[in-house]
């Protein structure tokens, strides 16, 4: 086994890929990128440029070919993700897939067993399994705190995402559902312990994006549980001020309540306005909640870091790819309750025709029935 710090390679050069390069320098002893590959010319090197970068490449194919980089993290559009994991384990090298893990479930299963075939690991990036807040909140419910959990509500809500692919149901999968609450229902499958998801309740609708979008910008998502526990997921493409994610917890003898963003934010009232306050935030005059230590807060330097642990084998990886398989089969399920207006009972299984999540909403019986005309 190879010993030193783990050499990784980025695809992508944009938001993620930026913060998958930030993240590794803020833990940099176990992990170092020495290679980025992204199409649009010069993007790619200007990421490179800012984060010290060796190796630059436009094509992700050429980097693969790269004989010392031993973990490729995936911060391409969601349809990119299956292909590009098939390449990377081809190549012989561990796999960072971000959220959601695939656009169909035939695509995961096929990512699975590519990194099997290849005795490579498939990764999961879903940084709230690492969140130093919600961790706590883990800790606390295992150790008994709450008695037994029977609730659990994860939300995440924006304005909308920032670039034009996630806009496009055939580039991204679907909506706020498909976009966000990928994390709440990892979250509360995570929560409960893996506890099998039993069944899918979701309401959607687009409330104030429709002429940018055929997706839901707003879902409700209701989960049971195999162990008696109810997930209730919220996430908003709709909601405006910037990026607030919060959970609670509900159990027989207890409970908690975390707000990720405002709850560790300065309370600050500016008439000037100042650089940064919080993911999307769209200003930094009047009453204003600026976070610190942002990246450490969400757990992506952790996550990151963790993977690489699991690379030199000194820990199991926490988020995989079956993990990534679990929560797509609930968000395909999510999208049929919400185009046939009743719960799903998992296992569901979409029609094979459907490559697209969202289809199954758009194209559903009660949505033609309710969909504004
Ligand atoms: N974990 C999180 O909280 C989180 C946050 C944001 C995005 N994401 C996920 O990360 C992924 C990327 O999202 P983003 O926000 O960085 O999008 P983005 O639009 O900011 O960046 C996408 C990047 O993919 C690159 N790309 C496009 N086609 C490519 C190709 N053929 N080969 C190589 N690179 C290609 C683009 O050039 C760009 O650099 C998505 O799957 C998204 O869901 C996760």
């Amino acid at each position: 086994m190879t010993n030193g710090r783990v050499k990784v390679g980025i695809i992508g050069s944009q938001f993620q890929a930026g913060i998958h390069a930030a993240s590794f320098q803020i833990v940099p002893h176990e992990a170092e990128v020495v290679a980025i590959a992204s199409p649009t010319p010069g993007n790619a090197a200007a990421l490179a440029n800012r984060f010290r970068i060796p190796r630059v490449f436009t094509d992700y194919r050429e980097m693969l070919r790269e004989r010392d980089i031993e973990m490729v993290t995936i911060a391409a559009p969601n349809s990119l993700h299956a292909k590009m994991t098939r390449d990377i384990a081809a190549a012989g090298k561990h796999i960072v897939c971000e959220k959601p893990l695939a656009m169909t479930i035939a695509e995961g299963e096929a990512m699975i067993a590519a990194a099997k075939r290849n005795g490579v690991l498939l990764m999961y990036g879903e940084e709230l399994l690492f969140t130093p807040k919600y961790l706590k909140a883990k800790e606390m419910a295992d150790a008994g705190a709450f008695g037994k959990v029977y609730l659990i509500k994860q939300s995440e809500k924006h304005f909308g995402p920032h670039s034009a692919w996630f806009w496009d149901v055939n580039r991204s999968g679907g909506g706020a559902l498909m976009d966000l609450g990928c994390h709440g229902i990892a979250f509360c499958y995570w929560f409960l312990g893996r506890s099998p998801i039993k069944s899918v309740y979701c309401q959607m609708s687009t409330h104030v994006h429709g002429e940018k979008t055929k997706a839901e910008d707003d879902s409700l998502c209701i989960l049971e549980f195999a162990n008696g526990a109810v997930g209730l997921v919220e996430n908003s493409w709709a909601r405006r001020g910037g990026m607030d994610d919060r959970i609670e917890v509900f159990g027989e003898a207890g409970c908690s309540y975390a707000n990720l963003h405002m709850g560790n934010a300065l309370s600050t009232y500016s008439e000037n306005g100042y650089g940064y306050a919080v993911e999307k935030a769209p200003t930094t005059k009047g009453w204003t909640y600026p976070v610190f230590e942002e990246l450490w807060n969400y757990g992506t330097p952790q996550e990151l870091t963790h993977f690489a642990h699991c690379v030199r084998g000194k820990e199991t990886p926490q988020a995989t790819g079956e993990d990534g398989l679990v929560v797509l089969r609930a968000i395909y399920a999510g999208y049929a309750s919400a185009g046939e207006g009743r719960k799903i009972a998992l296992p569901y299984e979409p029609p094979p025709e459907v490559k697209n999540p969202i289809d199954l909403w758009l194209n559903g019986a009660a949505r033609q029935q309710t969909a504004p005309h």
